[in-house]
């Protein structure tokens, strides 16, 4: 494959929160994951320390937080003050113990030193009880809320920036889920409480791309928002956990950014797009894992398969690639998609897996890893060609082809230029032969690449498989071609 760098061509710069992060109170991600109170590794507000060293390391930028499903259930007010009082969560059928409400939240985004960004709740919710959240976080003194986080021991207001209307409203399954003209009612009125309490937040919503859904929405609220909200997972794993394999996997990476294309189509004719952006604030190749989550009769049936999410064999290279190619539409995208959110940070399908002695760093932490300390914040247009064709089938068994090589070119203050080089043939490497419109062509640059011994190769508990090479400086001549590697990704900095 030839690329054509002209570091005069830009895309645009992007904002470091589409490196962001999600986590909810499912399963293993906060009781047991983040929080963990008494555990050897925590300190002494509860938080596992080796997984905020770990959160730490690729810079965290952004945390969304409670859900999710969940949050469409759940009241803010029953998990603050010195009394907590335990709820049965409605989303997944199992007792909340409240001990981790918005002050631990904080607490934990401040350690991070990330941007807290709080998902309400818009299902059994109300706009009141929204907005008192906003007083609660945001007001200095003023009213019942604020007066009753200071005598929590809080007395500065938190200054939450972000925040979402509503999880999903638009799923049948959804608690509280919302017809198109309920949603754009209950989200301008919910945005005008919220903005009329602290009118320096910017508010997202629950959104995918359906054209009835968003215009709805955006006739409705549209001039309250900055953001709106889509997720994707692409294989579909809650029900059946029939894993996609490595070829179905790089045939997922096809629609990357379907539904990216669909939305800013219409924010672009809703003469939107330049003041709304994309939070692309649920993303993960694996679904999880929750069975039976409305006709479970037992324990065995709709809680235990939770399980099943945390076996670290299933976070392969396949996974890692994939990533990859998502971050590499967002970096493209960055016009429009401002924050994207993995899902989820800790534990399930997550980053980083924790255990009794320690937490393992799965394929997709190290690309993070790579992109927030490899590549550069100004994303560069390039020119490609003779991109070599892989053929794939799809989970269904569908013959499909994909590009095989997915080249990110970065540009930072210093005038580095990095590529971020994605090959995702399972069997073969492949060339990248490189032409510049630079005036100095370079020559040398240094190279890292994550490609695991196979396509399947993962890490655990005692093994690592799955984790970046050494970097290595290399002489660079134009006439050169830069051999990737299969099932790979590869740094390239110059
Ligand atoms: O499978 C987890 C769920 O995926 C999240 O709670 C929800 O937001 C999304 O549908």
């Amino acid at each position: 494959m030839k690329l054509h760098i002209d570091t005069h061509r830009i895309l645009g710069k992007r904002d470091p929160m589409i490196y962001g992060h999600f986590i909810e109170h499912f399963h293993r991600q906060i009781y047991g994951g983040i929080f963990e109170p008494g555990h050897p590794l925590s300190d002494n507000d509860g938080f596992r320390t080796d997984v905020i060293q770990a959160l730490n390391k690729i810079k965290a930028p952004v945390l969304r937080w409670p859900g999710g499903c969940f949050v469409s259930a759940w009241h803010w007010k029953d998990a603050i003050g010195p009394k907590r009082v335990p709820a049965f969560d409605k989303a997944w059928r199992v007792e909340e113990p409240n001990t981790f409400g918005t002050d631990e939240f904080i607490a934990f985004c401040r350690k991070l030193g990330c941007a807290p960004y709080i998902c309400t709740n818009a299902g059994s919710g109300s706009a009141e009880e929204m907005s008192d959240w906003v007083e609660y976080c945001n007001l200095k003194n003023e009213g019942q809320w604020a007066k009753l986080r200071i005598s929590n021991n809080h007395t500065e207001p938190f200054n939450v920036k972000y925040w979402s209307i509503g999880n999903e409203n638009y799923l049948g399954g959804e608690i509280g889920a919302k017809s198109a003209i309920e949603w754009g009612r209950l989200v301008c009125e919910s945005a005008k409480m919220m903005k009329r309490v602290d009118p320096g937040i910017e508010l997202s919503a629950a959104a995918l791309a359906d054209l009835d859904w968003n215009i709805n929405l955006l006739q409705n609220a549209g001039e309250r928002l900055s953001w709106i909200s889509i997720h994707q997972y692409w294989d579909g794993l809650w029900q059946k956990n029939d894993y996609a394999d490595f070829q179905s996997c790089m045939a997922f990476t096809n629609t990357l950014d379907s539904q990216v294309k669909k939305v800013r189509g219409l924010l672009a004719a809703m003469d939107l797009d330049k003041k709304i952006r994309i939070a692309f604030d649920e993303w993960n190749l694996r679904g999880w894992h929750h069975p039976n989550v409305d006709s479970g009769l037992s324990a065995d049936d709709y809680i235990k398969p939770r399980d099943l999410n945390d076996e670290n064999s299933r976070y392969t290279m396949a996974d890692a690639v994939f990533s990859a190619c998502f971050l590499n539409m967002a970096n493209r995208n960055c016009d429009i998609i401002g924050m994207t959110n993995f899902a989820p940070m800790v534990n399930t399908r997550g980053l980083v897996f924790t255990h009794n002695k320690g937490i393992v760093l799965r394929s997709t932490y190290h690309v993070f890893d790579m992109y927030v300390n490899g590549l550069g914040d100004t994303v560069l247009d390039t020119f490609t060609s003779a991109v070599p064709v892989l053929k794939v089938r799809s989970k269904e068994g569908i013959p499909t082809e994909t590009p095989a090589l997915d080249v990110l070119a970065t540009l930072d203050s210093d005038g580095i230029i990095a590529l971020a080089a994605v090959n995702k043939d399972p069997v073969n490497k492949h060339g990248l032969s490189l032409t510049w419109s630079k005036e100095k062509i370079p020559n040398k640059y240094t190279i890292q690449t994550l490609s695991g011994n196979n396509p399947d190769s993962y890490n655990d508990i005692d093994r690592n498989d799955a984790v970046p090479g050494e970097l290595i400086v290399k002489e660079y001549r134009l006439e050169d071609e830069i051999i990737l590697p299969p099932h790979s990704l590869s740094i390239l900095r110059f």
